[in-house]
């Protein structure tokens, strides 16, 4: 930690924070001023006024900040919990300060990249009071084409990052998510899936090296963090281990010229038995094809108001169309692909076209605004294909509610290639496809928000048979509190090993051991957080 010089503008704090000065009932409550106090001591001269960089719920624009990355309403509610203070640095020198003051005054952190965090965890906790560090300014972009490399920070989005690379070459690309407003931060440190992760792997597959605030407030990168917990950040979760600044990534070749295709086919179109036929087929498929598949409920053809089930054949083929339907025809033939189905793109134009604006000028990629929606997720990973009467309980029960969905995305190809402990990141070997189970309704009130968890239960109770066992195996990225939480305070290997082993298998105590080097006192941590246990 830099000795840093007193702010010239400690006075003005002590101003703007008197009311939760005088409004401290409890030694708790002392937590906040003691943070804020300690942070204008040192907080770094700069010519940033401080005051614009911290915000407390006294503050008019603290809910316009809060919300700007909050992807999920559950979260939005009266009654969640939200930070006592924001901090949104311009400076490595302001995270450092932060991780150092909070500290300092026992008030614990959220680090927030792009706030989609399936359970609010970046922004939520339900520890007493709380500090979020959000990124939000934190998130340029640096392509270097003669290297093959980039440099990208955590609160860069995929959007971002996807429209920086495209700004400075048509040859390479990245393999990461399908949704441009996901964050870099929580994105690269959970894994990493997207349409080229069949030829390419994850994001995590492809970082080289990353820099990262420690809990002593240390910068480090690669070479100064060690290979443990360089391992570690790389699928772990950076919650647990500090606050990652930036990324450094291989950029990935793509064609100038790739292919896409959607092709939908319900229940009465022969649906069901490509369905299950696509189990068989995805992840053996050329490496350059990734073939994802969308289950949702679709008005039937057969009567006004009945409901059948629909699936979509999406895809992406590194290369001509001419090839991708001969290859589909070897592969696949059931699906009845033709060559007027399949649409010739550069690589940045699918992106568009798989986020759901085909057609659109690229810079709708910085477009950080979403729609606001309450959203349940949970994940499966398959090993055996699924019976024909496992998937008839899902299109039946996909059929119960509305916005319901379930997303197969294929392994095989390069995910295949790599060992299971290569990265935290453990659902490899075996595995032919992930699930992706979500629920999302616009509603307000408790009886919708019932009806939708209460209905992610009993799907992901129901298809317990079907998927994989011992452990359920479950994707970090796709985080659930359902399967488990960290008990308040201590927390033992075997009871956090009830939820952990979902998203880690095996590399659980591998992260423990990283966990108990670097935190031993558990400074990062959450409701699922890595504990320093002993194992
Ligand atoms: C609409 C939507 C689409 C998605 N699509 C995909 C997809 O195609 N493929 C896929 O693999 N996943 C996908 N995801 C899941 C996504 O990868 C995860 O939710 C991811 O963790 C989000 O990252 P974030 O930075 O936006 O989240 P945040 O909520 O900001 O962070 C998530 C977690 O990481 C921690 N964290 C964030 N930044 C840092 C940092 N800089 N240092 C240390 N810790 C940090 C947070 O504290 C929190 O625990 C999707 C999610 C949503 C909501
Ligand atoms: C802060 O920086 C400015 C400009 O660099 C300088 O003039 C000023 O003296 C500094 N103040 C303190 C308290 O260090
Ligand atoms: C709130 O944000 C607006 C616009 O960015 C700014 O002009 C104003 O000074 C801010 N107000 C406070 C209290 O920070
Ligand atoms: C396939 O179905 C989806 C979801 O209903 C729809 O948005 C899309 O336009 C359809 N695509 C084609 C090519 O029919
Ligand atoms: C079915 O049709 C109705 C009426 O046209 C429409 O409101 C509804 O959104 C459709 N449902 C689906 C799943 O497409
Ligand atoms: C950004 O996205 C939001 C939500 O989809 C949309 O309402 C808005 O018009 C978009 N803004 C721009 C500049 O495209
Ligand atoms: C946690 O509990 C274990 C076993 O009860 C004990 O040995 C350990 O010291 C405790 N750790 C902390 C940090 O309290």
């Amino acid at each position: 930690m830099k000795t840093l010089m007193a702010s010239p503008w400690l006075p003005l704090l002590f101003l703007l924070f008197s009311t939760s000065l005088m409004a401290a009932p409890s030694h708790h409550h002392s937590r906040v001023p003691n943070f804020l106090q300690c942070l204008s001591l040192h907080f770094p001269n700069s010519t940033n006024s401080i005051a614009k960089l911290i915000y407390t719920p006294h503050n008019s624009n603290y809910t316009s900040v809060l919300k700007a990355s909050l992807r999920n309403q559950r979260f939005a509610l009266p009654h969640t919990p939200k930070p006592k203070v924001i901090v949104t640095p311009l400076e490595v020198s302001q995270i450092q300060a932060a991780v150092y003051c909070s500290k300092e005054s026992g008030l614990p952190i959220r680090v927030r990249s792009g706030g989609h965090d399936y359970e609010g965890l970046s922004y939520v906790s339900y520890e007493s009071q709380f500090v979020m560090v959000d990124l939000i300014n934190f998130r340029s972009v640096d392509v270097n084409v003669e290297k093959g490399t980039a440099w990208v920070q955590s609160g860069a989005t995929l959007g971002e990052l996807y429209y920086g690379i495209s700004q400075k070459t048509n040859t390479y690309g990245f393999t990461a998510g399908v949704c441009p407003t996901v964050g870099i931060g929580g994105h690269f440190s959970g894994g990493g899936y997207g349409m080229m992760s069949r030829k390419y792997g994850l994001s995590v597959d492809n970082i080289i090296d990353a820099r990262l605030v420690d809990v002593n407030g240390k910068i480090l990168d690669r070479k100064a963090m060690g290979e443990d917990l360089f391992w570690a950040i790389r699928g772990g979760g950076g919650a647990s281990f500090g606050v990652i600044l930036e990324w450094q990534i291989k950029l990935l070749p793509v064609p100038e010229t790739v292919t896409v295709f959607t092709v939908n086919r319900t229940l009465e179109q022969n649906g069901a038995k490509l369905i299950h036929r696509w189990q068989y087929i995805a992840d053996k498929l050329d490496e350059n094809i990734l073939l994802r598949l969308f289950i949702t409920t679709a008005n039937s053809s057969s009567g006004f108001g009945k409901l059948t089930t629909q699936g979509s054949f999406v895809a992406l083929y590194l290369g001509r169309a001419e090839k991708l339907v001969e290859l589909m025809k070897e592969s696949f033939p059931e699906l009845g692909l033709e060559r007027q189905d399949c649409f010739e793109m550069s690589w940045i134009e699918s992106i568009l076209y798989f986020a759901g604006f085909d057609g659109y000028p690229r810079e709708i990629l910085l477009n950080r605004t979403y729609d606001l929606m309450y959203f349940k997720g949970k994940s499966d990973y398959v090993l055996t294909p699924i019976s024909e009467e496992g998937l008839e309980i899902v299109y039946k029960m996909l059929n119960e509610i509305d916005g319901t969905q379930a997303l197969f995305s294929p392994f095989g190809g390069e995910l295949a290639e790599i060992s299971d402990s290569a990265t935290p990141y453990a659902h490899r070997s075996g595995v032919i496809y992930n699930i992706h189970w979500g629920t999302g309704w616009k509603q307000e009130g408790r009886e919708e928000y019932v009806k939708h968890m209460k209905w992610i239960r009993r799907l992901y109770k129901a298809m317990e048979p079907y998927v994989s066992k011992n452990p359920r195996q479950a994707y970090l990225n796709y985080r659930d509190l359902d399967l488990g939480v960290n008990n308040k305070g201590n927390t033992s290997y075997e009871q956090a090993s009830t939820w952990a082993l979902h998203y880690y298998k095996d590399n659980f105590k591998r992260l423990v051991e990283v966990k108990r080097k670097v935190d031993p006192r558990n400074f990062f941590r959450n409701e699922q957080s890595i504990p320093p246990a002993a194992v």
